[in-house]
């Protein structure tokens, strides 16, 4: 049976995340291709960031109201275990130019049979169109995957490169843009 990929892109609160969180741990899971059982360790992470500072979040959702993809982040400030770390990364320099009052994308992910149908790019627009702070970061697995094809196509520069983070032997980089995001192309919809 052909999967119907359109999806509709809402904002949703510290609350609606929630209420779906197991959902959105299993997109997660599934997106990332992670072993079973990953989405529910991630679920106590998941469900406290929605109380830092400046969570923002977007989903989106079938006509039949499942959850195809989703993305949140918050403001980014010294104290937490990721700003912590990409400062290190950085060095003085650059991280005096990009990570004050910065936002963090945390997670942007869509289930497998959703992907490379504009949905991921919509769901960052989205979130894009309500962070107060002037620039988004982030931190992605190295590799020519669609995630980083996505993120150069909206602007995103590379700060770092093959960054090992603790406890996580894979290479990631480290990715910033400026908002605005200078994005060209219209929106795709399946
Ligand atoms: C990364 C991810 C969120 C992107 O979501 P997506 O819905 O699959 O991606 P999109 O379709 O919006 O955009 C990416 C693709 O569409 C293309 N695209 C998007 N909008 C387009 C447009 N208007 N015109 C032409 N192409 C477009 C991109 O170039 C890319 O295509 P490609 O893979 O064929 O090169 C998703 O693929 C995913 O969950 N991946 C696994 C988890 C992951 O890596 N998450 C990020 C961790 S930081």
């Amino acid at each position: 049976m052909r999967v119907d990929q359109r999806t509709r892109i809402v904002h949703w609160s510290p609350a609606q995340m929630r209420q779906r969180v197991d959902e959105a741990m299993s997109v997660y899971e599934s997106a990332m291709a992670y072993p079973v059982g990953t989405g529910t360790q991630r679920r106590d992470h998941a469900v406290a960031h929605t109380s830092l500072p400046g969570y923002r979040a977007s989903a989106a959702l079938t006509s039949g109201d499942e959850l195809a993809g989703f993305g949140y982040g918050y403001r980014s400030l010294p104290g937490q275990w990721w700003h912590d770390q990409v400062r290190a990364a950085l060095g003085p320099e650059l991280a005096a130019a990009w990570l004050r009052d910065g936002f963090e994308l945390c997670e942007l992910h869509v289930r497998p049979r959703y992907q490379g149908y504009g949905t991921g790019r919509r769901l960052l627009l989205a979130l894009a169109g309500v962070v107060p702070q002037p620039r988004i970061l982030l931190s992605t697995p190295e590799g020519p995957t669609r995630a980083w094809r996505l993120y150069l196509d909206m602007g995103f520069v590379a700060l770092a490169r093959g960054h090992h983070f603790p406890g996580d032997n894979r290479p990631f980089g480290i990715l910033g843009a400026q908002l605005p995001l200078s994005v060209t192309r219209p929106a795709r919809q399946a």
